[in-house]
Order: C-alpha cells, then sequence, then structure tokens
C-alpha cells in the first residue's frame, strides 16, 4: 500500500491557496476544517485518499537500508549537487538544473511529476519548497516514491498509475490547476538494467518490458502473435529501422518453430538478419519499438499533453524531456500549435487569430545537456528539453 497522510500535501500550504486549486462547486461547500488538519474527505468525492487507495500498489525493492530518500532531503536553495552512488542506484536524473530552472519550485506551488522514477526531480522539487504530486505507473518507482514520502508527509502525494490519467485523477480530488507538469518520458535506468524486467538486449530475461507490470501485454506477446505486417510496421514507425520487414519475416519464421520468450532468443536472432554497425547493437532499434509498443509510450505522451494546458494555471509551465526524435516531434508540434498567435490556412484570405494559443514558448529550441553533463551522465546525450509557459 503507498503510505498515505490524510494531512496530506496542501495542509502545508494554507487555506487561501487551496482555495484557488479545487473547482469552484467544492469551493462553495467547503466546510472549514474544525480541528486539526484539512482531511481529504472534506472535499468530496474523496479527494487523494481515495485516489491514493485505488491507484496504490507499490513495493520496496531497494536493498534494506538504502534509503534514497535521503538525498536532498533538507537540501538548500540550490539543487544538491549530484549525490552519485546513491541517486545513481536507481536513476540519475537528467538535466537536472535546468528542470529545477524551469519548472521553478517555490512554497505554495503545487507541481507535477508525471514520472516520478528514482525521484530526482521530484527530489529539487520538494527542496525548492514546492508541493509535487507525482505519478508513475511502475510499482518499483513507487516504492520510492513510498520512501521519500515519509520524509515529505506534508509535501509529497505518490500515486501509481499511467500518466495519461491525470486529468481524471485531478478532476476526482477536485483540483483546479497546477503550477507545473513535468514529463521526464522513456525508462529509468533501473528498469533498463534489470536483466527481469526484459527491457535490454544486453542481459538475457524474460520478454516483458511492461512498466506497469500489472498490464496485460508483453513484448513476448507481441512477437509470438502480431503479423509480419504488424511487426513490420512497428519495427518502422518507432524503431525506424531500415530492415524491418527481414527482422519479422526471421521471427515468423523461428516462432513456427519454437515461441521467442527471452531478451537474449530475440537478441540472438535479430543479430542473424542486421549486421553489426559499429557503436550500436543490431537489435537496439527493435528492442526501442518493442519498448513503445508494449508501452503505448507515444499514446499516454500525446494524450497527456493534449490535456496540458486545462490544466496548468496561468504562469504555469509545461516541461518535458525526451529521449528520441518520436517524442520530441510531438512535444514540438503540440507546444508550436498552442503557441501561434495566428494560424493560416491556404484557403483564407489571411492569418486569423488562433483561438488555440495557449502558451508563450520562453525558449524557443530544444535545450540540451551541458558538455559536462554528458561525459559524466552518457544518458543526457541525447535529451531535449521543451518548456511552455501557460498565458491565459
Ligand atoms: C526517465 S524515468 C524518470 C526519471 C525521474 N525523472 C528521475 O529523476 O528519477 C521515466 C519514468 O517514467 C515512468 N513512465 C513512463 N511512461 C509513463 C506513463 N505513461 N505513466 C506513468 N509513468 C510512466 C517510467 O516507469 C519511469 O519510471
Amino acid at each position: 500500500m503507498i503510505h498515505w497522510s490524510s494531512s496530506s500535501i496542501f495542509r502545508s500550504f494554507g487555506f487561501s491557496n487551496l482555495v484557488g486549486w479545487l473547482r469552484l462547486p467544492e469551493v462553495a461547500s467547503f466546510p472549514a476544517p474544525v480541528d486539526g488538519p484539512l482531511a481529504w474527505h472534506h472535499l468530496g468525492g474523496g479527494g487523494f485518499t481515495s485516489l491514493a487507495e485505488r491507484y496504490a500498489g507499490s513495493r520496496r525493492i531497494m536493498p534494506s537500508g538504502v534509503r534514497l530518500s535521503s538525498v536532498g532531503a533538507n537540501a538548500p536553495e540550490e539543487p544538491p549537487a549530484l549525490p552519485g552512488d546513491m541517486e545513481s542506484l536507481y536513476h540519475v536524473p537528467v538535466m537536472p538544473r535546468e528542470v529545477v530552472e524551469w519548472i521553478n519550485p517555490e512554497p505554495g506551488k503545487l507541481l507535477m511529476d508525471c514520472t516520478f522514477g528514482g525521484g530526482g526531480h521530484t527530489r529539487r522539487m520538494l527542496a525548492g519548497g514546492a508541493g509535487v504530486l507525482a505519478l508513475d505507473r511502475d510499482a518499483d518507482a513507487m516504492g520510492q516514491a513510498q520512501e521519500l514520502s515519509e520524509d515529505w508527509p506534508e509535501d509529497l502525494v505518490p500515486l501509481r498509475t499511467s500518466f495519461d490519467h491525470y486529468p481524471e485523477i485531478l478532476s476526482e480530488a477536485g483540483v483546479y490547476g497546477v503550477d507545473g507538469i513535468l514529463m521526464d518520458v522513456g525508462v529509468s535506468s533501473w528498469q533498463i538494467d534489470s536483466p527481469n524486467r526484459g527491457f535490454s538486449f544486453r542481459f538475457d530475461g524474460p520478454l516483458d518490458m511492461r512498466m506497469d507490470r500489472d498490464a496485460p501485454l508483453t513484448a513476448a506477446d507481441i512477437v509470438n502473435a502480431w503479423t509480419v505486417e504488424e511487426l513490420t510496421r512497428i519495427f518502422f514507425d518507432y524503431g525506424e529501422e531500415r530492415a524491418s520487414r527481414r527482422v519479422a519475416q526471421a521471427i515468423e519464421k523461428r516462432r513456427a518453430v519454437k515461441a521467442i520468450m527471452t531478451t537474449g532468443q530475440l537478441a540472438e536472432l535479430v543479430a542473424t538478419v542486421i549486421p553489426k554497425h559499429s557503436g550500436q547493437h543490431p537489435a537496439a532499434k527493435i528492442f526501442q519499438a518493442l519498448r513503445i509498443a508494449v508501452n503505448d509510450e507515444l499514446g499516454c505522451l500525446e494524450r497527456a499533453l493534449a490535456e496540458a494546458h486545462h490544466w496548468l494555471r496561468p504562469g504555469g509551465r509545461l516541461v518535458v524531456l525526451t529521449f528520441h526524435s518520436l517524442e520530441d516531434r510531438l512535444v514540438k508540434n503540440y507546444m508550436r500549435r498552442h503557441s501561434e498567435p495566428f494560424v493560416d490556412r491556404p484557403e483564407w484570405p489571411a492569418p486569423r487569430p488562433n483561438t488555440e494559443c495557449h502558451y508563450r514558448l520562453p525558449v524557443r529550441k530544444a535545450i540540451t545537456a551541458s558538455d559536462a553533463e554528458q561525459r559524466e551522465n552518457p544518458r543526457s546525450r541525447c535529451a531535449r528539453l521543451r518548456v511552455a509557459e501557460r498565458i491565459s
């Protein structure tokens, strides 16, 4: 069960801030707290308490005695220096300084971290004084969040869910808007480096790749059941693999003899089709494609982006970190579509005001990691950070 405190995230922000986050009908019927802290059942609809029960499901997986939550607790204003060995046990956050600069955590603000992972970014938001609603669909990540919430019981609300469900979560909890949304999409180092999760061609393990291990579809299901056409499409669309059809055909031939159930079997098979290039493993793009398909990564991102401007308060920022061009394109197009003051179409005599213009873009181009960070953390090399600020 997720650790839960009914005193919850808003107590420390005081009633006046709380009112701003609530939908009007609930504000109107909001009873003044009689004794003790604000309780979520006062909000009607159960607030986060019932949500926490519904979305609960976390598991402690770190070796006992290792508490990532101690990292960054009570940190000074400056984000803590990378806490090296502790943080890297789970995931070293990418562009932590840049994320903090743009998400701008301050006391009284409510931020939503859609991708808690090892909590590197969340920890820095908490250290800046903000309250954080932290989502992740991975039970291991929620184990980390649960631990962290023991140190920040007033300020951190962890919920295990896919982040494209945040509109339901916020509306059921009666939250009117948030001051910042962070999405650091993709997989954590913990997920990739755990052989039993089946994400990596570097280790032999079950062909799984589910971020949410309660989800019904595994990579083995796809590899052993989808048609050659379907496999070709995902390898091409999500992996940008030129040999997509040949790999799909090789899979079809092999599985007719014996089901492909491990990462090792798949990696070996792909290596017989795609010649080894210098640098990348021949199966890298195929594994990426499968992972994206298993977790519907692009669909989740697209749905979550499409709602963001409805939930950001004016001045609030959407901060998105992506790790490949397919994701970055979705983010760039969404932000552009909602920040152009005018739209034009060939059939119109003149450009018209964009009724869907909700953002200004404080930086137009994607931000990349510094040379120093790229040297220290190779994962940051392909990262792209984009920011949009809600204007009205
Ligand atoms: C790159 S890691 C985030 C790292 C984190 N920012 C940190 O500093 O440790 C991505 C995380 O997002 C989670 N994730 C990916 N897609 C998700 C989705 N649709 N809903 C919820 N969590 C998701 C993964 O389970 C993983 O834990």
